[in-house]
């Protein structure tokens, strides 16, 4: 049988993203085998894949690295020691499969005998020799295996039970750090072996300790494999058992000071304003959910995150100038002499619905792009979504204050559709409008997508009852009404 490779290793191999080997999977046009296809299937699905310089991949992965933090775009080679031991582990593995290939070659070779000594058996030695011929031409699955013989001494591939998510550990990266980039929602507080939250059982599998600081976990759970994910890289291929959040519920309310890293206008009446937590305190939180503001002098306001919870220890708000709200005010005077800001959190069920494999539908009216954003970034490290469109709505031209980003999205994923709609501030079923013509348009059958609208409240609710009213399932609409 030909070698079989995990969905995201296979995605990776011939250059496309794993939500389009998923739903190749689900529409039945490519064979899976408990998430795993073969090299051979692949091929014959991909026979043009060219496996070096995968452009598509390469956007996508660009936009992530955009998307998601700086530090990233430094992609740093695993250290030596890793790669010293994954080289070794694949030598390993070479020398199992060579000595398997000889046992049953030897098997193949007594029943070649035995079936000549018995001439009534001609037919099923015919087929036995058919049976023998290599699946795909001599050599076309090499490059392919060599690939991913590449992949494997680069990057590993760790697989989480019980959700049975995947995901990869680029560099020299902690397992913390490369689950929280693939959108996982592992438990979590210091991320630097302080707390314990962060522990994980290895199945299968050897890590590398790049942090001398497991004294949080007792005799008993060391000798039972289990490690701090913070303070662990994965030397081979692993298979995990952890604990994810599965929806808000999960997600504990925390409090922490963040310090003020800028203020700077997003256009003429919104203001990105960044926080970075503390190295040792950081905010677990699910995309789409918001978090309440509070200065010194206790002047407050809730705000949805407009940064992706992978984004490591950055939180991005859209704050937009509201006559009278004295948050606001503030933060448009440049927050002078404030250097941190109480950040309590989070709140909210405005999350992805991460078992859904539908297209995913968002409308954002105005500042409501802050948590779609979000969502947005979220899905795309996830990877599982079919297709994601946007609409977002806004009432002056202006408006679409991130314009430039969405269009690079549109421009480097080829399931992202972006439509900036500019539409009259009121009344609110006027100001929606066109944005729902052009979602019925491209989705005449809106019952199969998941949509979220996250919108000032008269339009989030104008939405809401017209989307209800073209037949969109309840349990398919997510809404967040907001005050900005
Ligand atoms: S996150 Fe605190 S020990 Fe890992």
């Amino acid at each position: 049988m030909s070698r079989l490779l995990t969905l995201s290793r296979a995605a990776r191999l011939v250059g496309v993203r794993r939500g389009e080997l998923q739903s190749r999977i689900r529409s039945g046009e490519l064979a899976a085998f408990e998430g795993m296809v073969s090299a051979d299937d692949l091929l014959r699905a991909y026979p043009d894949a060219r496996l070096e310089g995968n452009a598509g991949l390469e956007r996508f992965d660009a936009i992530k690295d955009t998307a998601f933090t700086r530090r990233m775009r430094e992609r740093l080679l695993p250290s030596t020691e890793v790669l010293v031991a994954r080289l070794a582990e694949l030598g390993r593995e070479r020398a199992r499969v060579q000595a398997q290939l000889e046992h049953y070659r030897g098997i193949v070779e007594q029943l070649q005998a035995r079936l000549r000594e018995n001439p009534d058996l001609a037919g099923l030695q015919a087929w036995l020799r058919q049976r023998l011929e290599p699946a795909t031409p001599a050599g076309q699955a090499q490059p392919l295996l060599a690939q991913e013989s590449f992949l494997r001494i680069m990057t590993a591939h760790v697989q989480v039970r019980p959700s049975g998510h995947e995901f990869f550990v680029d560099g020299n990266d902690s397992l913390l750090e490369a689950a929280l980039r693939a959108g996982l929602s592992f438990d979590y507080g210091c991320s630097i072996g302080n707390c314990g939250k962060c522990k994980a059982k290895v199945a299968s599998g050897q890590v590398h300790r790049t942090r001398h600081s497991d004294y949080v976990l007792t005799a008993a759970e060391k000798n039972a494999g289990v490690v701090l994910m913070c303070c662990h890289t994965a030397l081979t291929d692993l298979v995990i058992e952890a604990r994810e959040a599965h929806g808000a519920a999960d997600m504990p309310l925390q409090t922490l000071e963040a310090r003020i890293r800028s203020v700077s206008p997003l256009g003429e009446d919104v203001r990105l304003l960044h926080l970075q937590t503390p190295r040792s305190t950081r905010l677990r939180f699910l995309a789409g959910q918001s978090v309440s503001l509070a200065l010194p002098d206790g002047t407050g306001c809730s705000f949805p995150v407009a940064s992706c919870p992978c984004d490591e220890r950055n939180l991005h708000f859209h704050v937009r100038r509201r006559r009278g709200e004295a948050f606001a005010e503030r933060v448009f005077d440049g927050l002078q002499g404030v250097d941190a800001v109480r950040v309590e959190g989070p709140r909210g069920s405005f999350v992805l619905n991460e078992d859904s494999h539908r297209p995913l539908v968002f409308i954002a009216g105005e500042s409501g792009f802050a948590p779609v954003k979000s969502l947005i970034e979220h899905a795309m490290a996830l990877d599982a979504a079919e297709s994601l469109h946007l609409y977002w709505v806004a009432s002056s031209p202006g408006g679409h204050y991130l314009d430039n980003l969405c269009r690079s999205w549109a421009d480097a994923l080829d399931n992202f559709r972006y439509v900036p709609v500019t539409a009259p501030a009121a009344p609110a079923d006027a100001a929606v409008t066109g944005a729902l013509q052009e979602v019925m348009r491209d989705h005449p059958r809106l019952g199969d997508c998941d949509v979220y609208v996250a919108a000032p409240a008269p339009w989030a609710n104008a939405a809401e009852f017209e989307l209800l009213e073209h037949g969109l399932p309840r349990e398919q609409l997510l809404v967040s009404a907001l005050e900005t």
